[in-house]
């Protein structure tokens, strides 16, 4: 008998992922997607991928009653995976009552429904931005958590102590936060990858659209930070490899190897790289010469953060296995493809 995984936000960059992962070990996998940021299509590639279609429930998980509609027609869910969120740091300071209301009340709805429906098992999607402006590199998972610098920060660290607090008050509810760090690169089929709407925020879809001539050029935001070649510093890991992180998680709540409630870990390849060797990489992998100017530093960056990956490493028996250029070439290889597609 398959165990079942709900997969929240399972039409998304790392929800597609996961969703690819968890079917090649053998899970049956339930995706609920409002598909406010992704498509219904990316369930068609992931069957392309795996020779299985997840199914797809679309609804919003601020909408309790259909959660609850959820639960009892999917009364066989091992254990959930929630990654349904905003997700943009940008916007979410412009929009901060949208991204508290949708990013903690669907977090809450599902923690009920789990008490309700005798759900026990949950892993959550966290980030490194919980720590801020680490004063100690490489951070480890004790490292003191700094205010948040976005109502996107704000809502991971509210989203952890809600779910810490949740698992002290119900014993049966064991849970695992992820914290992320930088997630890049596409799954080498090339059929599913990040697919930002509009200008990418982030770096490596900016540098991609960029090199197909989709964006004039690349600002680097500043050189005149205290790193080695004065760009920012952070931990940038492949996202199939942050993807078989929660295949682990999973396995280990449902198989009862959690040594606690509630474990948090740091996902990230231990090795901090700077803006300008992102950039360097992607022009060995690509060939292309990118166009960049240095510019100012952008408003709520930090200069530089990697993890101290060891507590995963030896917990979860899981680690890093793509070097940055192999994850480059991936976000290259998905930019180039989806174009060809988009014609
Ligand atoms: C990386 C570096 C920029 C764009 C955020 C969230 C994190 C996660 C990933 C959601 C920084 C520089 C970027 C550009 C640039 N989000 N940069 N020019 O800010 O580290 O992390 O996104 O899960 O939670 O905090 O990622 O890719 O935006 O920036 O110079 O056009 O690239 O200054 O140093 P960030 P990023």
């Amino acid at each position: 008998m398959k165990n079942k995984i709900l997969v929240t936000g399972g039409t998304g960059y790392i929800g597609s992922h996961t969703s690819v992962e968890l079917i090649k070990e053998g899970f049956d996998v339930v995706i609920i997607d409002n598909l406010y940021n992704s498509e219904a299509e990316i369930i068609d590639r992931i069957h392309k991928i795996t020779g299985v279609k997840p199914v797809l429930e679309v609804f919003d998980l601020c909408d309790q009653e259909k959660l609850d509609i959820f639960f009892k027609k999917y009364n066989d869910i091992s254990a959930i995976i929630h990654f349904a969120a905003y997700k943009a740091v940008g916007e979410s300071v412009n929009k901060p009552l949208e991204y508290y209301r949708n990013n903690l009340l669907s977090l809450v709805n599902v923690l009920d429904a789990m008490k309700r429906f005798g759900v026990s098992d949950l892993v959550f999607s966290s980030s490194c931005t919980v720590y801020g402006q680490p004063e100690k590199l490489p951070v480890t998972e004790d490292a003191p958590l700094q205010p948040a610098t976005s109502p996107y920060g704000n809502t991971k660290q509210i989203g952890e102590a809600i779910i810490r607090d949740t698992t002290v008050s119900d014993k049966n509810i064991k849970a695992v936060s992820l914290r992320y760090f930088n997630p890049i690169g596409a799954h080498p089929s090339a059929l599913i990858g990040e697919l930002p709407r509009g200008v990418p925020e982030n770096l490596v879809p900016y540098i991609t659209q960029t090199a197909y001539g989709l964006r004039d050029e690349l600002k680097v935001f500043g050189n005149d930070y205290d790193t080695p070649d004065g760009s920012c510093i952070r931990d940038y890991l492949h996202v199939v490899d942050l993807a078989k992180a929660h295949v682990v998680a999973v396995k280990r709540l449902i198989g009862r190897r959690n040594k606690t409630n509630y474990e948090v870990f740091n996902l990230g390849t231990g090795k901090g790289v700077s803006v300008l060797e992102a950039i360097k990489s992607f022009e060995r992998v690509s060939g292309i010469k990118l166009k960049y100017k240095i510019t100012g530093r952008r408003a709520g960056d930090i200069e530089k953060i990697w993890a101290d990956p060891s507590f995963a490493n030896k917990e979860l028996a899981w680690k890093t296995l793509s070097s940055l250029d192999e994850a480059m070439k991936t976000a290259w290889d998905w930019e180039k493809n989806i174009r060809n597609k988009k014609g």
